[in-house]
Order: C-alpha cells, then sequence, then structure tokens
C-alpha cells in the first residue's frame, strides 16, 4: 500500500480523494497496489466529509509520518505551495500537481531537487486538466522534431469567444453571463488577458525544447477587443476566432505568444468549442496529431493528478526524467515573428492601405462601409509600422 497526502481540499483536491475513492479497484490494478489518502491539508474542517477524520492543519504532521511517499499539492498559487513543494522534494517525497502558476515559475528547479532525491515532480493537470498533454511531450514524441504547437489552453475565453460566435453578442454581455453562471472567475483577467494560456505555452515550450521558456517571455494579447463585427466577418471568410497559444521554432530560436487568430474553418482548432481544450502538434515524422477534452474542472483535473500518482507509486526510489533543465531558451525577438493580419479600416484607405500592404486579398465588396483585407506574411514590426501609418479600426492575426 502507498500512503498518499493531499495539500488542499479545495476543487481539485477534493476530486483527487473522489477519484481514488471511486476507482480504487482499478487504481489498485494499474498501480501494483493500494493507494490510500492518509492525511489531507486544510486551514477549514469538513465535518460531514468521508475523509473528515483525515484532516490535519499543520503541514509537519505530513512531512513528518515516514509513511507518506507521494504529495498531491491542489493548493494553487505560489505560497505556501512552493516551500511546502520543496520541502518535501528534498525528503524523497513525490509531488503530483496541477499548480500551473507554481510549475511555470519553479518547474525546471523543482526537477531538479527531485532528480537529486531521487522523486519526482509530476504536472499532468498542469497543462490542459485531464487531456494527456505533458507526458506526450515527454514520452510520446520523443523520437520526433517538434515544429510546431498550437493549442486552445484556456476554457474561460473559449467559452466566451463560442458564445460570441454562436449568438452575435458582445463580448461584455457574454463574460457577464459567464461570470453569473459560474463559467468565469469574479476577477477573469488571467483567463481574458491569456496569462493563463501564457504559463501552460511556456510549460509545453520547455517540455519541447527542453530550454526553459520564462513565462514573462511569452507576448500575451487578450481577447477583450474582439468584436461581434470581427465575428460576423470571420463567418463570411469561413472562420473562427480562437484564442490561440501557439509554440514556434525558427531557424535556432524559439517564440512563444497567446493570442486571438481568425482560423480557418477547415483547420481542425476551429470546431473546438465551449469550454474544451485542444492542443495540435506539428511533427517532423508523425506530421500532425491532436489531444482533445476538458481543460478544466474537478474530476477531469483530478483523474490527471491521480494518474500522477499511480506513476509516482511505481518510481517510488527512482527518478523518471524530464529533459526540462533550467538552461534559458533562445528566444527569436517579437518583431520578428511573421504572421498574416486580419486588418478593418475606414472606407475611402484603399489607395493607401494596398500601396502600403502589397498583395493584400481585399474581402469587403463596393458596397461595404469599411475598407477589409488581409494582408501577405509580413513581421510584427514591418505590420506595426504600417498600421500605425494607415490608420486602422482593428486587426487579428490570420492562421491558415
Ligand atoms: N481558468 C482556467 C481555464 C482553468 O479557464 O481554462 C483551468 O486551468
Amino acid at each position: 500500500m502507498v500512503n498518499i497526502a493531499i495539500l488542499g481540499y479545495g476543487t481539485v483536491g477534493s476530486g483527487v480523494a473522489e477519484v481514488i475513492g471511486t476507482n480504487k479497484k482499478e487504481i489498485k490494478n494499474k498501480a501494483g497496489q493500494e493507494i490510500m489518502v492518509k492525511h489531507i491539508l486544510d486551514l477549514r474542517d469538513f465535518p460531514g466529509d468521508p475523509y473528515e477524520d483525515r484532516v490535519t492543519h499543520d503541514f509537519n504532521t505530513i512531512l513528518n509520518d515516514p509513511e507518506i511517499r507521494i504529495i498531491c499539492e491542489t493548493m494553487g498559487g505560489l505560497k505556501p505551495a512552493y516551500d511546502f513543494t520543496k520541502e518535501a522534494l528534498s525528503r524523497g517525497i513525490s509531488v503530483c500537481t496541477s499548480n500551473k502558476e507554481l510549475v511555470a515559475a519553479h518547474g525546471p528547479e523543482l526537477i531538479k531537487i527531485a532528480r537529486e532525491h531521487k522523486c519526482n515532480y509530476l504536472f499532468e493537470a498542469a497543462v490542459g486538466g485531464g487531456i494527456p498533454l505533458i507526458r506526450v511531450f515527454n514520452n510520446c514524441l520523443t523520437a520526433e522534431r517538434i515544429e510546431a504547437v498550437t493549442g486552445i489552453l484556456n476554457g474561460t475565453t473559449n467559452y466566451i469567444l463560442t458564445k460570441m460566435q454562436n449568438e452575435g453578442s458582445p463580448f461584455d454581455e457574454v463574460l457577464k453571463t459567464a461570470q453569473e453562471k459560474g463559467y468565469a472567475e469574479r476577477n477573469p483577467e488571467a483567463d481574458i488577458e491569456g496569462y493563463d494560456a501564457g504559463r501552460k505555452i511556456a510549460i509545453l515550450a520547455s517540455l519541447v525544447s527542453g530550454k526553459n521558456m520564462r513565462y514573462e517571455d511569452v507576448y500575451t494579447e487578450g481577447i477583450g477587443k474582439i468584436s461581434a463585427t470581427d465575428f460576423a466577418y470571420a463567418k463570411k471568410m469561413n472562420s473562427s476566432i480562437k484564442l490561440f497559444a501557439i509554440f514556434r521554432e525558427v531557424g535556432r530560436k524559439y517564440y512563444a505568444m497567446v493570442a486571438p487568430f481568425i482560423v480557418d474553418g477547415a483547420h481542425p482548432l476551429s470546431s473546438v468549442n465551449g469550454v474544451f481544450n485542444a492542443v495540435f502538434v506539428h511533427c517532423n515524422m508523425l506530421d500532425d496529431t491532436m489531444y482533445y477534452g476538458r481543460g478544466a474542472g474537478k474530476l477531469p483535473t483530478a483523474s490527471a493528478v491521480v494518474g500522477d500518482v499511480i506513476d509516482a507509486s511505481k518510481h517510488i526510489g527512482t527518478h523518471i526524467i524530464c529533459r526540462w533543465t533550467e538552461d534559458p531558451m533562445d528566444v527569436l525577438d517579437f518583431d520578428r515573428i511573421r504572421h498574416k493580419f486580419f486588418v478593418r479600416c475606414e472606407k475611402g484607405k484603399e489607395d493607401k492601405a494596398l500601396e502600403l500592404f502589397k498583395g493584400a486579398r481585399v474581402l469587403s465588396g463596393a458596397d461595404a462601409i469599411e475598407f477589409v483585407f488581409v494582408t501577405n506574411e509580413m513581421t510584427e514590426k514591418d505590420f506595426r509600422e504600417k498600421a500605425a501609418e494607415l490608420g486602422i479600426i482593428s486587426r487579428i492575426r490570420v492562421m491558415e
């Protein structure tokens, strides 16, 4: 039998206990031994909960219990999760986590501590919730050169964009309804501005390259400026608008960014709707492969944490190699990133627009109230300078 502890008995932590309780037999078969929740750390008490007798308010109870070999860190945030994780790993106790903030901020350091102490820091649940992704990058695609990763990594924004697309409603109205229904946080900044997806793509980028992509180096642009008019144009183009988190290798440099993109209806990611997440990976041998599912929620996220617990239980005393190091990634200067851009500007600017953006594909007809076009592929810097000279209403990057 392996005894484990859960740090944080909120949505995901209580989900971990539920998954272990519900799938007890399957888990025992797959782990080769029973997994038992011995302690739960939380500030609160949980009278009436089936695990109420295991709740402790003192982390040292867990740390000093020699029977605890694995900890599930489902507290979220950096403090005190960072200190607790370091202390546990330094004593050879494996940590399985759903904490994307901590993994993005300190992943390589915590992996190194785990390696030095022959235990594991596993974080399958930190990106894409229940969707298998970390193991895919660490194990399954290791024969590949991964050339591009494109993901919908935030359920809240995908839900909002899907509603805007289907109902033609403005952003503010859809966000308000999503908050009332509990689909969006009361403070939705991290989701809406792309910071959450930025942390997740930084983690995937680091696993692909083996070097550290700091989440601060991921350019992020949110969905707050996307309008019902943009969706009307996207519909005419047989396209949708998605918040993409992308990672690319260009020459010997890399970049990651999060931004809304107009994506052709034929692209597999264009039909990923609602709260679902998906990641589309282009490899040099396998070609394209895609992973889809629930990127958040109690049981999907807890299932990924428990999958890690089973893996950790089969590797007690051994470190599973994860090649994410502290070496900084060679990040491509943002100005040199190349895309096509969908542009809206006022009528009357046709000549100047086509002079600045030579070869642009015009989308608006003669009777349209705006002049609308898609540029050829160009650098961010070139686009920014020409758009400033023209004076535009808005622009969205295009993915084909
Ligand atoms: N706020 C996140 C989302 C939760 O909307 O996807 C899962 O990380």
